[in-house]
């Protein structure tokens, strides 16, 4: 049983829009302030805690090497049970990784990056098996898609995550619809967690009327039951309870607070979370990057071009209006969007520090801080590209076919 025996109660009240107007649901992210939504106040709200620095020491402790830059700067900011798991490794005991992606667009944008890429780093530093859910049947529930052409992007988006470069004998990639007819133990478990959540819960959790589909109100179930490792039964056997960690921003959270309260009560491990912030839409903080606004995305599929055209025209800049002003009086990178990209992206600490600095006083002017990023962005996406290039069906085939995958007991 994980550190945390005790169930969770999941809010029987609307809780995903904020006292100061921010809104966060899985289908849902905004804020009314311009720099973009109040973490803290968020982490208050949903119940879970900040990464502290001593909690950053342990991990690097743990792997006995440095921690991602996604860590270090804060982008991977919040956690559930982060030190159950660290408990885990350091006992030499198991636990795996679980994330996912909901295919509404051909190709996936910068922001599902972030946890593609920080999830591959965690795969490597504690050598640990991955599960990936496609979500397929949750974007025929949501958008104005069939179910034929949902199945067709899980595919195409399979792609984009396996060009971030997961190992083919760790990782399991499973789309919904194909994946529920090849586990019973899968779809068991989707009706272990279907009985044990009321339709309160539910409405509370994730803000669900009484005019949304059933089909919506049942699906949480099929993201909660991943977290379980019996769903997996020819990775880690039909009876096991092994504990899991998941990567992913913090929209997420709602529906894995949905299975920590249930969890202990089916006598099933809590699943253990590490959330990200967002990446900001090109517009501003205000809303995150989304596929479903084309013009306030950069997709993994753009051309060299087309990044330098969104990035010149949309990037919403915190710096003054005219050069001069903003020599004078310099920018401000809290809500310069140009600046926050290079946050998430630029993996140099003192070149960065050195960019921040330049900015901020006014050495640096927003035209030159734009070219530093279309220049960086424009490499990063080409080599995506590239590697994308060589991922054929029959290696999407690979990764999506149940099978053992190699891990130590
Ligand atoms: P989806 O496709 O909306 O997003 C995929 C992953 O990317 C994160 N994400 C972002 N991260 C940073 N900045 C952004 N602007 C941004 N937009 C999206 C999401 O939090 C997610 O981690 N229902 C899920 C798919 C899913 C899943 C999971 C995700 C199924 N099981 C387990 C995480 C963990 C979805 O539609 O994700």
């Amino acid at each position: 049983m994980a550190s945390n025996g005790q169930a969770e109660k999941v809010a029987e009240v609307e809780e995903n829009v904020g006292d100061n107007g921010d809104t966060v649901t899985p289908w849902d992210v905004q804020s009314k302030s311009d720099k973009g939504i109040d973490y803290d106040k968020l982490i208050e709200r949903f119940g879970c805690q900040r990464i502290s620095d001593d909690l950053i020491q342990r991990i690097e402790k743990v792997i006995g090497q440095p921690v991602h830059p996604l860590l270090k700067r804060g982008i991977f900011f919040s956690h559930r049970d982060l030190e159950f798991i660290l408990a885990q490794k350091e006992a030499g005991k198991p636990f795996y990784l679980y994330t996912g992606r909901g295919p509404s667009s051909e190709s996936m944008h910068l922001g599902h990056l972030i946890p593609f890429v920080f999830t591959k780093w965690l795969q490597d530093a504690f050598d640990v098996p991955l599960v990936i859910q496609l979500t397929d049947d949750e974007k025929f529930l949501w958008k104005n898609l069939t179910i034929k052409e949902t199945m067709k992007l899980a595919k195409e988006n399979a792609k984009d995550i396996i060009a971030c470069g997961f190992d083919l004998n760790k990782t399991f990639i499973f789309s919904n619809f194909r994946y529920i007819g090849q586990s019973p133990e899968f779809y068991q478990n989707i009706q272990l967690v279907a009985k044990n959540v009321t339709f309160n819960q539910a409405k509370g959790c994730f803000g669900f009327t009484e005019s949304d589909s059933i089909g919506k109100i049942h699906f949480p179930s099929i993201e909660a039951a991943p977290s379980f490792s019996s769903s997996f039964p020819f990775i880690f056997g039909e009876d096991s309870n092994i504990p899991c960690l998941i990567p992913c921003a913090i929209d997420q959270d709602p529906f894995f607070r949905m299975t920590r309260d249930v969890a202990p009560r089916v006598g099933l491990h809590k699943p253990a979370l590490i959330h990200s912030v967002f990446f900001p839409a090109l517009q501003g903080a205000q809303s995150k990057m989304s596929a479903s606004d084309e013009t306030s995305a950069i997709f993994l599929t753009d051309t060299p071009e087309q990044i330098r055209t969104k990035i010149t025209k949309y990037a919403f800049s915190g710096g003054q209006s005219t050069a001069e002003a903003q020599r004078e009086k310099g920018a401000n990178c809290e809500i310069d969007v140009t600046y926050q990209y290079l946050r998430f992206f630029y993996d140099d600490d003192e070149k960065l520090q050195e960019i921040k600095k330049d900015y901020t006083s006014g050495k640096l002017l927003t035209g030159e801080l734009k070219k530093i990023l279309i220049e960086h962005l424009q490499k990063m996406v080409a080599d995506i590209q590239e590697r994308r290039k060589k991922v054929t069906d029959e290696t999407v085939d690979e990764f999506m076919k149940p099978r053992p995958l190699s891990y130590k007991y």
